[in-house]
């Protein structure tokens, strides 16, 4: 984000303040009312009946999940905290946001199918009122925005593999639709905003990405298999694992994402790495690399699960220059690596915070 002028960064600075303000007291609020649920829980529970008992572990769980999702989320980024061109605002897109920027990258949604499936209001919540809440901000501060949309646009495609210039093949009330659907009417709003309003917007078409810093939990198919191996517990396959994939490494993709929107490239691009493999041989390479002696364990079928996937780079790669550089392997070892940490650190089970440094404010040290 960088401000404009003199007055505009007053009213940055003023507006910072202000974001902060309500981001702290949201932030309160929200745990205010996990912890007012648990209270009132508590109560419950000690009036000593044995089911509301049970039932209360099962309501606080998730809640407890969702303060460890938070404290996770945070450590992801822990790492630009404190550098002089980076903040973190807590904030979601289903609601309007007031700032100053030049360039929106519109990545927030959940991605994988388990976090899009659990609560597909939201899902579609957030990339329809989300992407319409950023354009709206695009629009009023005059920045240009890149939607992060996907190859499940797609569908279950009839042609392969697939380009830019095909429709799509998505059945618009089964379990993923929620996403494709939310990601397919997100991608008609910028190009409405475009035509109408004249706001500046890229599109990229991301096919499956992988790599360090991924949710423990994210249910996608290599971090599944990865953690699967890594604990010796069987390999999940959906199906004969004859669908195909295609996976590119996260750094590729970060790559393209910003070619894509420093490019006057005004169409969907697909990014994605196009070495296509089958679930099964995936699933057998990262046991290899793993060193792993777990087995491979055939599940029924998903529905609507997409037999085919592999994106057509030559639009990126004409317009943009760009392709993917990250060996399959090389991206592998480097989440397996970052996996194992993981869970040596979930079995230590321990935040240790940092230590933070004394801070100056007016003159003074503030210890906090
Ligand atoms: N990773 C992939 O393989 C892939 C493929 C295609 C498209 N994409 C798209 O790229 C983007 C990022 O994917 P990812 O793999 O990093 O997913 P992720 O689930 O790891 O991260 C998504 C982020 O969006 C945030 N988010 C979700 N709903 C929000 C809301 N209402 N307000 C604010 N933030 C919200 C989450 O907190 C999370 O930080 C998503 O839009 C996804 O659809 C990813």
């Amino acid at each position: 984000m960088v401000s404009k002028g003199p007055l505009l960064r007053l009213l940055t600075a003023i507006n910072r303040r202000r974001m902060k303000l309500l981001m702290g007291l949201a932030f309160v609020a929200y745990v205010a009312s996990v912890w007012g649920n648990f209270v009132n829980m508590r109560t419950l529970q000690e009036n000593g009946d044995q089911k509301v008992e049970s039932k209360i572990e099962e309501a606080v769980a998730p809640l407890r999940e969702k303060i460890k999702d938070l404290e996770k989320r945070k450590r992801n980024v822990e790492h630009w905290i404190g550098h002089e061109n980076f903040e973190l605002i807590n904030h979601d897109v289903v609601e309007p946001l007031y700032i100053e920027v030049d360039q929106i990258y519109h990545l927030a949604s959940p991605a994988s199918p388990p976090n899009y499936m659990y609560n597909p209001i939201k899902t579609l919540k957030t990339n329809t009122i989300g992407t319409l809440n950023m354009l709206g901000l695009a629009k009023r501060v005059g920045a240009r925005l890149l939607l992060a949309s996907t190859s499940e646009v797609y569908g279950d495609p009839e042609v392969h593999p697939q380009n830019e210039d095909y429709w799509g093949h998505v059945n618009p009330i089964g379990p993923r639709a929620c996403y494709d659907e939310g990601k397919r009417v997100a991608e008609t709003m910028c190009y409405a905003y475009m035509k109408q309003e004249g706001v500046e917007v890229r599109v990229a078409r991301i096919f499956n990405t992988f790599g360090p810093r991924m949710h423990m939990n994210d249910g996608r198919v290599v971090s599944n298999f990865i953690l699967q191996a890594l604990q010796g517990e069987p390999l999940t396959v959906y199906g004969p694992g004859t669908q195909t994939r295609a996976f590119q490494y996260v750094s590729d993709l970060v790559n393209g994402l910003v070619a894509l929107m420093n490019s006057n490239v005004s169409s969907p691009v697909n990014l994605g790495n196009p070495e296509e493999h089958t679930i099964l041989e995936f699933a057998q390479l990262i046991k290899k690399l793993v060193g792993s002696g777990s087995e491979i364990q055939f599940l029924s079928e998903a529905q609507d699960d997409p037999q085919k996937r592999k994106p057509d780079i030559r639009k990126a790669k004409l317009l943009l220059g760009w392709e993917p550089v990250v060996p399959l392997e090389e991206g592998l070892n480097k989440a397996i690596h970052y996996f194992r940490k993981e869970l040596e650190y979930q079995a230590n089970n321990q935040y240790i915070p940092k230590p933070k440094p004394a801070r100056m404010k007016k003159g003074r040290t503030r210890h906090n």
